[in-house]
């Protein structure tokens, strides 16, 4: 039996067979839809249920929050409709599509942030051109592992010549990030696919930002940050960079520059493990979770924009954290660092 799926803020419809997701029959029917991983992993579709009857498919609780279940937000990709059924789109006021490219791209540079963080610059050679909104991603295909791609964030702004990623480099041998670090050099080609991800800057915002980076979920907030600050934004932008150790820490010396030169932006290292001590730092240290120092700096944050990227249980505890002192729930944008995991999985399950 046929039904029909409605996009509310967009008045179109499109026919549906029973039983079909929203986001297959919204895409079939060529509607302009948010989505990424199509499997209730990423909860780039999450958008509101306004009528109908769904069945849920299962999904990872870090694409869609109890509490965000509870007020009536669902995953369009997981949602089978068995009537007919009326959605909205959580963040219609800046949704952008870019077109997506498949491009070749020459490594320009290779090296070493941290001890176990690669910086990788590219230039595109074949494919582009390549536009994406500050914080969205990108799957990267590397010469050593042919048929695999990865999900890495840029670290640059759009429209710098140079494409930028951070790797993080996992400790398991065999690992595609381990291959890359052994073997990638100048010259080699790289293929991308994208741009992907809704954690995308929202320049429209009339207030206060809060961005939450762990480890080398720094490169989308770097991005994030430095498109709002060159392009105008003067409202307070807060960052909170956590990491474990001293030697974790990376891009200091631009996230001081930053501050020095933007007087709304303020920027705050927070390592989780006491430690050795630096001798001279260009930002103090502080010391515990991230999210506590957020906690302690911030007993309410009505009215901000929140952006956060890092491993899962990080972005949890930041967006749990952001719900409890008044961020409402659209203004939470969170790609989870996702690509550990898998990698981590995919090693395990090779040795
Ligand atoms: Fe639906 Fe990723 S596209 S959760």
């Amino acid at each position: 039996m046929s039904v029909t799926v409605t996009v509310a803020d967009l008045n179109q419809s499109a026919p549906a067979d029973e039983g079909q997701t929203v986001l297959d029959a919204l895409l079939a029917h060529g509607i302009g839809f948010a989505y990424s991983c199509q499997a209730g992993n990423c909860g780039t579709c999450r958008c509101e249920l306004v009528s109908g009857d769904i069945l849920e498919l299962e999904y990872s609780e870090h694409a869609l929050s109890a509490e965000d279940r509870s007020r009536g937000i669902v995953l369009a990709c997981r949602s089978q409709m068995w009537s007919d059924v009326v959605v909205r789109r959580l963040d219609a006021e800046e949704f952008v599509v870019h077109p997506s490219r498949v491009m070749r791209c020459r490594v320009a540079a290779c090296s070493r942030l941290t001890h176990d963080i690669l910086r990788l610059r590219l230039e595109i050679v074949a494919g582009g051109p390549f536009d994406f909104s500050a914080g969205q991603y990108a799957q990267l295909e590397f010469p050593m592992a042919p048929g695999v791609v990865r999900d890495y964030s840029m670290a640059n702004r759009p429209g710098e010549k140079l494409l930028e990623f951070h790797i993080r480099i996992m400790p398991k041998a065999g690992s595609i990030s381990s291959r890359v670090a052994a073997a990638l050099k100048p010259g080699d080609m790289v293929k991308l696919s994208g741009p992907l991800g809704t954690s995308y800057l929202r320049a429209q915002h009339a207030g206060s930002v809060l961005c939450i980076a762990g480890g080398s979920g720094l490169a989308p907030i770097k991005s994030i940050t430095e498109a709002a600050l060159h392009g105008g934004f003067e409202h307070p932008l807060h960052v909170y960079f956590g990491v474990r150790a001293e030697r974790d820490v990376y891009f200091e010396q631009e996230l001081a520059d930053l501050q020095r030169r933007f007087p709304s932006f303020k920027a705050h290292i927070v390592l989780s493990e006491a430690g050795a001590q630096a001798e001279q730092t260009l930002l103090p240290r502080r010391y515990g979770l991230v999210t506590e120092a957020v906690a302690a700096d911030f007993p309410a944050l009505a009215g901000f924009k929140a952006y956060f990227a890092g491993p899962p249980p990080m972005v949890d505890a930041a967006s749990a954290l952001a719900c409890q002192r008044g961020v409402e729930a659209r203004d939470i944008h969170a790609d989870a660092f996702f690509p550990a995991a898998v990698e981590a999985k995919q090693t395990a399950s090779m040795q």
